[in-house]
């Protein structure tokens, strides 16, 4: 039985349809993580979960039990948002204890015990008497969390709980988040537009897309696998180049068509290769494959460790991944080869993937 279950579920506004048609299964245990840009549905499905936004049309479970229609407390939900919407009045132990205290027919003692233990797991113990405006925006945020935990549901929903926070901080809360799943076996089911998060947090990730669901998966297997052109943009930075066939050398093509059958030989076909997917070599030698590009290089940004050269390819850009120091200049012409084993084939106007070798 799935922890979360959504069944064609809707939410239609009188002149917009925010989210269309919807299954997900969550399993209990897992961390979904529903990302996709700004605006493609998926607060408005989180805030369906939670109850706080009525839902058109499907039907929803938790634990296996039919809550389409329940009042959000009737739920068994724990909600964490972007803005933390702490009590501004209150201190930190009544932050978290304040549900609790309210709603639940726990002792005082029991209450007490739990907002302890919360805080000794989020390490702001020593801030319990503090009220919010005396915190920095990372312990406001783990107060947030410190509030979900206490109630023990059976599901915690995160709505962009880093947003607001610095790269590095960001990065520090994605390793305890990741760390409180793994101890506790909690069910998240966590919002994001950002697909580091996305990639770094999930079990499984769902890629949203204009209300659309357009993938569930594995990280490294939506990453690798991306079902569509949509995806395979929106997961991985920078993003994925999408090159032509080339259609002077009449070997890259019959190559192709060995591999992929007819697919290939659409003259709408496009080949995604990602960044790292590339090899540059000089136009002097012979290329290792019969499917090349010649170019041109343009930029060469060194980053440290790596470099990232722009090369003008058949008058469109395609970004390749390097050593930092590869000896490369403006202007210079190159050869760009594709790892074979990524090869992946998209319809150029449906966007679909029409074969896929990674
Ligand atoms: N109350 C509302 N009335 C009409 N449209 C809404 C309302 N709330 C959200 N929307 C629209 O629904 C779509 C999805 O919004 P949302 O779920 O917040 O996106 P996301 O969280 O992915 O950025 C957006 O186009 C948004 O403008
Ligand atoms: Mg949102």
């Amino acid at each position: 039985m799935s922890a979360i279950s959504l069944q064609g579920i809707s939410k239609r506004y009188p002149d917009h349809v925010a989210v269309d048609q919807l299954d997900l299964e969550v399993q209990a245990g897992e961390f979904m993580v529903l990302v996709g840009p700004s605006g493609c549905g998926k607060s408005t499905t989180l805030r369906m979960i939670a109850g706080l936004e009525d839902i058109s049309a499907g039907r929803l479970l938790i634990g296996g039990r039919d809550v389409t229609h329940a009042e959000p407390h009737e739920r068994d939900i724990a909600m964490v948002f972007q803005s933390y919407a702490l009590y501004p009045h209150m201190t930190v132990y009544m932050n978290m204890a304040f549900g609790l205290l309210r709603t639940s027919n726990l002792l005082r003692s029991e209450v007490d015990q739990r907002v302890n233990e919360a805080a000794q797991r989020l390490q702001i113990t020593e801030l319990l008497q503090r009220r919010p405006n005396e915190l920095s925006g990372g312990q406001r945020q783990r107060v947030a969390i410190g509030r979900a935990l206490v109630r023990k549901p059976k599901v915690f929903l995160f709505d962009e709980p880093l947003s607001n926070l610095d790269a590095k901080l960001r990065s520090h809360m994605r390793g305890e988040l990741e760390r409180l799943h793994a101890e506790l076996g909690i069910t998240i089911v966590y919002v994001t537009h950002d697909q580091v998060e996305a990639m770094t947090l999930g079990t499984r990730i769902a890629v949203m897309d204009r209300g659309h669901l357009r993938q569930v998966g594995a990280p490294m297997e939506v990453y690798r696998r991306p079902a569509d052109r949509f995806v395979a943009a929106f997961i991985g930075s920078p993003q994925m180049n999408f090159l032509p066939v080339p259609q002077r050398t009449g070997q890259a093509q019959a190559w192709l068509g060995e591999q992929f059958g007819a697919a290939a030989l659409r003259p709408d076909a496009l080949l995604g290769l990602r960044p790292e997917e590339l090899t540059l070599s000089s136009p002097a030698g012979t290329p290792a494959c019969a499917l090349h590009w010649p170019g041109v290089v343009q930029r060469v940004e060194r980053l440290g460790a790596e470099a990232y050269v722009q090369i003008r390819v058949d008058g469109a850009d395609v970004l390749v991944r390097t050593e930092a120091d590869a000896p490369l200049l403006p202007e210079q012409a190159i050869v760009l080869t594709p790892e074979l084993s990524r090869l992946r084939l998209f319809d150029a106007q449906s966007g679909a993937l029409l074969a896929c070798r990674a």
